[in-house]
Formats: C-alpha cells, structure tokens, sequence
C-alpha cells in the first residue's frame, strides 16, 4: 500500500534535473581506465546509470531500500548495464569489501548517514592508493570540514557548489505540487498520508530558507 504512494511521488523526474551535476563532477576527475566504482546510497541509481555512461568502469550500487533498488535494477535491464553494475541491499554499516577495491567512491546526498569524518575514515581503506571519493552533500553538512580533509590523508581536488535555490525551484517546489494532489488522492489512508507529511516537513524545511538550501560537490584524491 505505501508502494503506490511512493510510485506515485515521482521524485526520479525531478531528480533527473541534477544529474547534469554528477556529469561535471566525473569530468573533474583524470580520466581512469576501468574504473571500479563503488555507488553508496545509491537508491534509484540515475547517478548509478550515469556514471555507466560516463565510465567504461563497473560499479557496485549498496543501499537498504529495497523498493528503489528493484526499480534500479529494472533500469539497469532497460539500459543494458547488467554486465556493468551490481546493486546488493547491503548496509553502509555493514558493507564489507577487500582493502583497496575501488578507483572511486561516489556518494550523493549518503555521507551524512556515517557522518562527514567517520566515513572519511571508514572509506579510505576501500580506496585503492590515489582513488577518488566523489560527494555530493549539503553545504550546511560539509563545507565547516573541508579543512578536515588532509587529516583523514585525502586532498582536496576540486569543488564546486549548485546554483543558490536550484533546489527549491527545480525540486521542492515542483515537489510540493505533486504532495498536494497526493494529499487529496489519499486523504483516506493513514500509512499514505504518514509519508506524505514527511515529504512535507522535508519541503517546509527547504521553503523557509530556499538560498541556503544548497549542496555542493567535492572531489577529494586519496594521498
Ligand atoms: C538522499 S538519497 C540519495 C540517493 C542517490 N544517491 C541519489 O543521489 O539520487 C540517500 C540514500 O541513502 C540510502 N541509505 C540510507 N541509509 C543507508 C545505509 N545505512 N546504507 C546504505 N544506504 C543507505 C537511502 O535508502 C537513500 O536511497
């Protein structure tokens, strides 16, 4: 029953809009022949897909929601990636790779699940020497650490933030339109209803302060 809301919230279409964003980022980085990518939180996967696209790599995707891996996978089949990506509903906890496995390590809107430092720390062992790690994250969340970075042994390669309010109008905003008519759709069905107020809180949390509202993309090398 909360699956037909959660098709119904089409946040994929919205999502798309910042993919541009994840293309810039793989551009900063050397080119890397083969590179192995490891995918953390990565959901739906549109950033998973396209950094198929962008790479002639393979790529692991881990995430814990079931409900967006599946729809992953589906597209994995529609593009032809199976050979290319794997996807394991696996837990950033509990994610148990070799030393040393991946070129790069990509994280959009995941490295707040660990934290900003502990997952600085953890991940780095999965780096090969020199690897990158890729995250896309709030400002808020990140930008008072940077300076942080070459205690964990990482440089910082580049960095780049969104558009101010990029956000609230090519996502939250168009968001908020699509809750509002869900609202009524399912204005009987408390499991519905439960998720669409949190979509709602996320959204009011944007509106009240769309310009600092922003995220960023930092390109940190292993040293
Ligand atoms: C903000 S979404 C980002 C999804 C995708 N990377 C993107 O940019 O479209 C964060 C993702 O992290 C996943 N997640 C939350 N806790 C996790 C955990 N402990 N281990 C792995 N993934 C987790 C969520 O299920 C969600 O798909």
């Amino acid at each position: 029953m909360s699956e037909d809301v959660l098709s119904d919230i089409n946040l994929d279409y919205l999502r798309k809009r910042f993919i541009k964003y994840t293309r810039k980022a793989f551009q900063m980085l050397p080119k890397l022949e083969k590179p192995r990518i490891l995918d953390i939180g990565c959901g739906s996967g549109l950033p998973t897909i396209e950094l198929a696209k962008l790479s002639d790599g393979e790529i692991i995707g881990i995430d814990i929601d079931q409900f967006k891996l599946d729809k992953l996978n589906r597209r994995i089949e529609e593009e032809g990636f199976s050979s290319r990506i794997k996807t394991f509903n696996c837990s950033i906890f509990e994610a148990d790779f070799p030393e040393e496995s991946f070129d790069i390590i990509w994280a959009e809107g995941a490295i707040r699940i660990m934290g900003f430092e502990k997952s600085l720390k953890e991940w780095h062992r999965l780096l090969k020497p020199h690897g990158f790690l890729v995250v896309h994250e709030e400002i808020n969340m990140v930008s008072n650490k940077l300076e942080k970075i070459p205690g964990w042994d990482y440089k910082l390669r580049d960095h780049f933030s969104l558009p101010e309010d990029e956000w609230w109008t090519d996502f939250y905003k168009p968001l908020e339109i699509q809750i509002k008519e869900l609202f009524l759709k399912y204005k009987n069905n408390s499991e519905a209803l439960k998720i669409l107020k949190k979509y709602q809180n996320e959204i009011d949390m944007v509106k009240r302060n769309p310009k600092e509202y922003t995220s960023a993309f930092y390109i940190m090398q292993k040293s």
